[in-house]
Order: C-alpha cells, then sequence, then structure tokens
C-alpha cells in the first residue's frame, strides 16, 4: 500500500465506523451475501484480508457461529485496534502479501474494497491459489468501473481513473487456476444528506485524500448545489462479487 494511502487508515481509523456505517441493515445486508457466497460453515476457518476495523467480521458472527476465530488481516495498525479484543478474531497487522506468503491454515478468504490498494494483483492471487486448501474459496469484493454515488465530478472522474476492472481481476483469477463467477449486488443506499457530507468532509474514501482541503471545500459546494433540494440522498450501491474456488 501507498504511503498516502497508509497514513490515511492510520488517521482515519477511530472514526472509520462512524464515517462508515451507512446503515445496520446495509451491513447485515452485506454480511449475509459474504456468508452465503463463500456457503459458510461452522468449521470453517475464515479470513477477513484487509479488514479495516472488522465492521463485516462482526456481522458475519451475528449470523453464524463459527468453532474457529475469523483472522482479521489489515496493514493499519489504527483501523484493527478498533476491533473488540476477543477469542473470536485474530488480528494480524501485515500487508496482505505478507499473509498470504506465510503458513498459516485457513479455507475460506474474503477481501471487501481492498484490491485498488494492491499493486502486485497477481502475486497476491497466486500466493492464495497455492495457500488455500482444494474446495477452498475467496471472495473478492469490489466497486464496479463506475459508481453513482453523490460525489463531486471530480471525485467520480478520480475514481474511474483508480479503480482496477473486475474483468482483468476475474482473469487473473482464472490464470492462477481458480474457477471463477462473477455476479453483482446491489443496495440502495439511503442517507440524510447531512450524514453523507460529514463522511465526505471527513474524506470517508480513501480517494478524497487525493484532493487538498480547498479543492475538498470546492467540491462540497458542488455537491451544496446539485442536492440543495434533497435532505435525504438515495443511490444505488453496486458490488461487483467474484467468487474463486479452488
Ligand atoms: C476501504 S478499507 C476496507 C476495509 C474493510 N474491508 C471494509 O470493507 O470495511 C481498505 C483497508 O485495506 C487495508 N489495506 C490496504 N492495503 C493493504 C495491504 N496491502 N495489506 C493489508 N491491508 C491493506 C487498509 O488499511 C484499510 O483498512
Amino acid at each position: 500500500m501507498g504511503g498516502t494511502n497508509q497514513e490515511h487508515y492510520q488517521k482515519i481509523g477511530s472514526i472509520y465506523d462512524d464515517l462508515w456505517s451507512y446503515s445496520d441493515e446495509y451491513i447485515q445486508f452485506m454480511a449475509t451475501n459474504i456468508i452465503e457466497y463463500l456457503h459458510l460453515k461452522p468449521t470453517d476457518t475464515l479470513v477477513d484480508l484487509g479488514c479495516g476495523t472488522g465492521m463485516y467480521s462482526k456481522a458475519i458472527l451475528e449470523q453464524i457461529q463459527l468453532d474457529n476465530p475469523i483472522i482479521c488481516v489489515d496493514c493499519s495498525e489504527k483501523m484493527l485496534e478498533q476491533l473488540p479484543s476477543s477469542d473470536q478474531y485474530k488480528t494480524m497487522a501485515i500487508d496482505a502479501i505478507d499473509f498470504v506468503s506465510q503458513a498459516e491454515v485457513y479455507n475460506q478468504v474474503f477481501m471487501k474494497e481492498v484490491i485498488h490498494h494492491i499493486e502486485e494483483q497477481e502475486l497476491l492471487f497466486s500466493r492464495l491459489f497455492q495457500r488455500l486448501p482444494i474446495g477452498g474459496n475467496f471472495l473478492l469484493i469490489l466497486l464496479p468501473p463506475t459508481i453513482d454515488y453523490p460525489l463531486f465530478s471530480k471525485a467520480l472522474q478520480r475514481y474511474e481513473r483508480g479503480q482496477p476492472h473486475y474483468e482483468k481481476l476475474a482473469k487473473l483469477l482464472e490464470k492462477v487456476g481458480f474457477h471463477v463467477s462473477v455476479n453483482f449486488v446491489e443496495y440502495l443506499q439511503v442517507i440524510p444528506k447531512s450524514k453523507y457530507f460529514h463522511m465526505v468532509k471527513n474524506r470517508y474514501m480513501s480517494l478524497l485524500s487525493f484532493f487538498d482541503d480547498q479543492q475538498l471545500a470546492e467540491g462540497l459546494a458542488e455537491m451544496e448545489q446539485k442536492y440543495a433540494q434533497q435532505s435525504i440522498l438515495e443511490f444505488p450501491d453496486r458490488f461487483v462479487f467474484i467468487t474463486a474456488n479452488k
């Protein structure tokens, strides 16, 4: 992960959950989908790769009891610090590629909204393929090439330039040996405008750290104008779910 991103997550760690909790319903919805796409069973050993504050691991454990702790991996200690200390989680402050390169036993892995931070994607996938047992799964969750978030136009353009394309990732996963399927999962976000603007002001997406204070203020002014008539913002949040099975 580049220096700027590393700093971004170290800075934002303690307020990340407040900023990102669009709603409990949404987090539970995402957790349900992760459980279903992985066909998660109580005896599985699950890894949340690039777990951040572990928001989805926590929600998963509200829906299914697992015999083994979830291995929560993130390179930002400040993000990991937000996880409750409990024997339900094993936290590891380590880079994703280093993690998949070392001996650790697990059969289910999910990675949500992290892949845009990883430069050596093929290396990550091939090491993970070697590490997983036959039948093991990797669920890669990312945003599509374009998003309908109510952000300012320069932020949306910057997003489109930086986001890896899911088709390229699916091909890479196939190349290293996985059986791959691609699906789309959509959730309608409904959020008070003041809350969303607060999230943007606090640079809730790492994408927003590419803009300095002045540029962010200009972006917020553009949003203020565009959504002047609305007190609630509604937008579809679409996710690509790439399931890679060994
Ligand atoms: C957008 S957040 C997503 C967090 C979590 N998966 C979620 O969906 O809430 C991206 C996370 O990836 C972590 N990250 C970025 N690059 C990483 C890497 N190379 N190895 C491990 N974690 C990384 C960051 O520290 C951050 O916590």
